[in-house]
């Protein structure tokens, strides 16, 4: 079939213009397509790769359909945006990917787990109320939307602390999965169906935030557990009929009776995610170029892994404000097999998200021994502005 763009010339518009807006837009430049995005922020990481930015609100009917009438597809690289609005303009004809209708499911944490369950796919018991959950504490408390890097979610050890740990606004109860791993499964998923997955990664999360700190890929994970988490990933992604790259986040726990592993989906994004920077240098197609392929209907690429890899989140330290400073760049420059990410954010808070770096490396063990050091020269302070 003969495919409807002409290129060059393709333009995409996405909504957001954060880190991953950015590294779509980059990745859009090298293969001939032209970027729009929409983010409130006057001064984005989009900012500048981009071939357009306009200034507004993700919530914004105008804006949107400003951003809607300047592209041929439209897409977004962060979930909280008005999925009623995308509707709209999908019934008018604007070609939408991932579809309004998943982002609307995947936005609502509850919503999107009764969905896996009722598929078959397994999830950690939930439910509305811990009364209802029916488990002994601890119990893990979730808001319904808007979480994000472990807002959003609170261990509660016992009933006293719903009083006092418990969570506001619409929220749900699940299990607290005594896991021995977090893996993610990373897929890309044509509007034709065509399914490609990347090798299965291990997540490492900071125990105190709940935020992703490393990302290793592939997982040191028995075949058996790879298979499972592919397979239900596929599911996961096929209920949700997602096209574009989506990211499946697991847990794998050894707690089953029979002490055979289990494989739980813990949540979805609908758009490539941290777990996925490594295929910039790790992997033949770039999960931001793979999503482009997939959103534009063009053939997806190889997800083959060059070479092991090991990512490190780049993240403010405790306390930093004001203008963003690196220490130890140099130092980290001279690592072998070295990636550096900038997202060139113009303030640091704690915890942000400030960029990352990748080492891949012929061997797993040197990638991850290499990355350690990395993570211990690069620290991100702040100054006063
Ligand atoms: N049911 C659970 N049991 C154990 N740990 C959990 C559970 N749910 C979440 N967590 C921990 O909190 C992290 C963040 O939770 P998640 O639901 O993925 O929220 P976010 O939207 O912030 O990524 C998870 O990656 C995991 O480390
Ligand atoms: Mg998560």
């Amino acid at each position: 079939m003969k495919h409807p763009y002409t290129m060059p010339g393709l333009t995409l518009g996405i909504l957001g213009g954060g880190q991953l807006g950015r590294m779509m837009c980059i990745e859009a430049r090298r293969m001939g397509i032209t970027t729009i995005c929409l983010d409130p922020s006057p001064n984005p990481p989009a900012k500048g790769v981009a071939d357009l930015c306009i200034q507004g609100d993700l919530y914004d009917p105008v804006k949107i359909q400003e951003l809607a009438e300047k592209a041929q597809v439209l897409t977004f690289e962060i979930e909280h945006v008005n999925t009623g609005y995308l509707q709209t303009l999908e019934t008018q004809g604007f070609t939408i990917y991932p579809s309004p209708k998943s982002l609307q499911v995947i936005q609502d944490k509850f919503v999107q787990k009764t969905l896996f369950a009722q598929a078959n796919l397994p999830v950690p018991p939930f439910a509305r109320t811990y009364k209802e959950l029916n488990l002994p504490f601890p119990l893990v408390q979730k808001t319904r939307t808007g979480g994000y890097d472990g807002r959003g979610v609170s261990i509660l050890a016992d009933e006293t602390q719903v009083a006092t740990k418990g969570l506001e606004g619409e929220t749900f109860f699940e299990e607290l999965v005594d896991f021995d791993l977090e893996i993610a499964v990373l897929l890309a998923r044509s509007p034709s169906g065509e399914t490609a997955v990347w090798p299965v990664v291990e997540m490492v999360f900071d125990p105190a935030t709940q935020i992703c700190t490393k990302v290793c890929a592939p997982a040191r994970i028995p075949a058996e557990i790879e298979q499972e988490a592919i397979r239900v990933s596929i599911g996961a992604v096929q209920v949700l009929d997602g096209v574009g790259v989506f990211a499946v986040e697991l847990f794998v726990s050894n707690s089953n009776s029979n002490g055979a592993p289990r494989v739980l989906i813990n949540e979805v994004a609908p758009r490539p995610h941290n777990s996925g920077h490594w295929t910039i240098e790790g992997s033949l197609t770039s999960q931001f170029a793979q999503h482009l392929r997939a959103v534009c209907g063009l053939p997806l690429g190889s997800t083959d892994l060059t070479m092991p890899s090991v990512m490190i989140n780049l993240l403010g330290e405790p306390g930093a404000q004001g203008k963003p400073t690196i220490q130890g760049y140099e130092q980290a420059l001279a690592i072998p097999g070295l990636s550096f990410h900038w997202y060139e954010k113009s303030l640091v808070s704690t915890q942000r998200k400030m960029g990352h770096v990748t080492v891949t490396r012929p061997n797993l063990e040197d990638a991850l021994r290499l990355a350690d050091q990395a993570q211990n020269l690069l620290t991100i302070t702040g100054e006063p502005l």
